[in-house]
C-alpha cells in the first residue's frame, strides 16, 4: 500500500490508472476505521481494480461548537487497518492542501441538505459536498462507496453528482450493526459504559417503527410519537429529531403508503448519534 499526500501525486496516479483502462474504486473516509469502513473497501474491491481510501478530517463540515478538535484521529492504526484490506492507495492530504490561501468555492445543496441534520448543523452538507467534490476532482474514481448510516449524505452526494455531472457511480453499502444493533460510528468511541448501553435505544426504536408499519400502521405521526415515547424512556438519551421521510425527496410523510426512512438523531450524553432504516415494504 502507498500512502500519498501530495494532491499533484495523487492526481497523476489516478491519471496513469485510468490511462491503462483500470477502474478506481474509492472510499472517502475522516479515519477512525472501523468494520462499516471495512465493508465499504471490500465492496470497491470487489467491483474495481483498485481501491482508494482518503482520511481527511474535513473542518468545513463541522459547526463552531461541533467535534472537529476532538474527532478521534489515528492515522497509524488506520493505516495498518487498510494495508490489511490490500489497499492500494491510502490519500492522506493536509487541510493547507485541500482549502488552499484564499479558497472561496462553496456548493450548496438545498433544499436536500437543510433539512434533519442540516436543521441541527446548518452548513454541514455544504462542506461535505465541497470536500467530496474536491476528492472526485483529486482521486477521479469510476466508483465511490459511503455507508448508508450517514443516509442523507447519501441522498445528497447523489444530488451533487448528478447537478455536477461527476463520472462517478455512487455505491451506497449497507449499514454494519454491532450485535445489539447499534450502528457502527467513529463517534461510538465517545461512548461510556452506560452511553453505549443507553445507545441501544437507536435501533430499538427502529425497529418498533419498522413493525408498526409492517402490522399496517399508516399514520406517519403515531408511528412517530411511538418511536419517540420509546427514546423518552432512556434517560441518557435526548432527541434532536424522529422523521418518516420520502426516501429520495427526504420529505416528511404524512401517510405511509410507499417506501419510506426512518431517521433519527439522538444524544447520549455529549454524544451525537444517528441513524436509520430503509423500509421498501
Ligand atoms: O462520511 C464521512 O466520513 C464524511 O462525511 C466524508 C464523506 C468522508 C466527507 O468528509
Amino acid at each position: 500500500m502507498k500512502i500519498i499526500k501530495s494532491i499533484r501525486q495523487m492526481q497523476s496516479w489516478a491519471e496513469q490508472r485510468r490511462g491503462r483502462g483500470k477502474t478506481i474504486g474509492f472510499v472517502p473516509t475522516m479515519g477512525a476505521l472501523h468494520e462499516g469502513h471495512h465493508s465499504l473497501m471490500r465492496a470497491a474491491r470487489r467491483r474495481c481494480d483498485a481501491v482508494v481510501v482518503s482520511i481527511f478530517v474535513n473542518p468545513a463540515q463541522f459547526g463552531p461548537n461541533e467535534d472537529y478538535a476532538r474527532y478521534p484521529r489515528d492515522a497509524k492504526g488506520d493505516a495498518a487497518l487498510c494495508r490489511l484490506e490490500k489497499v492500494d492507495i491510502l490519500f492522506m492530504p493536509t487541510a493547507e492542501a485541500i482549502y488552499p490561501e484564499g479558497h472561496q468555492t462553496t456548493i450548496s445543496v438545498k433544499p436536500l441538505g437543510d433539512g434533519l441534520e442540516g436543521a441541527f448543523r446548518p452548513n454541514h452538507f455544504s462542506g461535505v459536498a465541497a470536500v467530496v467534490a474536491k476528492l472526485f476532482q483529486i482521486v477521479k474514481p469510476q466508483m465511490a462507496f459511503f455507508g448508508q448510516k450517514d443516509y442523507q449524505q447519501t441522498v445528497v452526494i447523489r444530488r451533487l453528482v448528478q447537478d455536477l455531472h461527476f463520472p462517478v457511480k455512487i455505491i451506497v453499502c449497507p449499514t454494519v450493526r454491532e450485535k445489539d444493533g447499534l450502528a457502527m460510528s467513529s463517534r461510538n468511541r465517545y461512548l461510556s459504559s452506560e452511553g453505549r448501553r443507553a445507545a441501544r435505544v437507536l435501533f430499538k426504536a427502529m425497529q418498533l417503527g419498522r413493525d408498526q408499519i409492517r402490522e399496517g400502521k399508516r399514520n406517519a405521526a403515531a408511528v412517530r410519537n411511538e418511536m419517540t415515547r420509546w427514546i423518552r424512556q432512556e434517560p441518557l438519551a435526548k432527541i434532536d429529531y424522529v422523521a418518516i421521510t420520502h426516501p429520495e425527496t427526504l420529505e416528511e410523510v404524512l401517510h405511509i403508503k410507499g417506501p419510506v426512512v426512518l431517521l433519527l438523531a439522538v444524544r447520549i450524553g455529549k454524544t451525537r448519534l444517528i441513524d436509520n432504516l430503509l423500509l421498501k415494504h
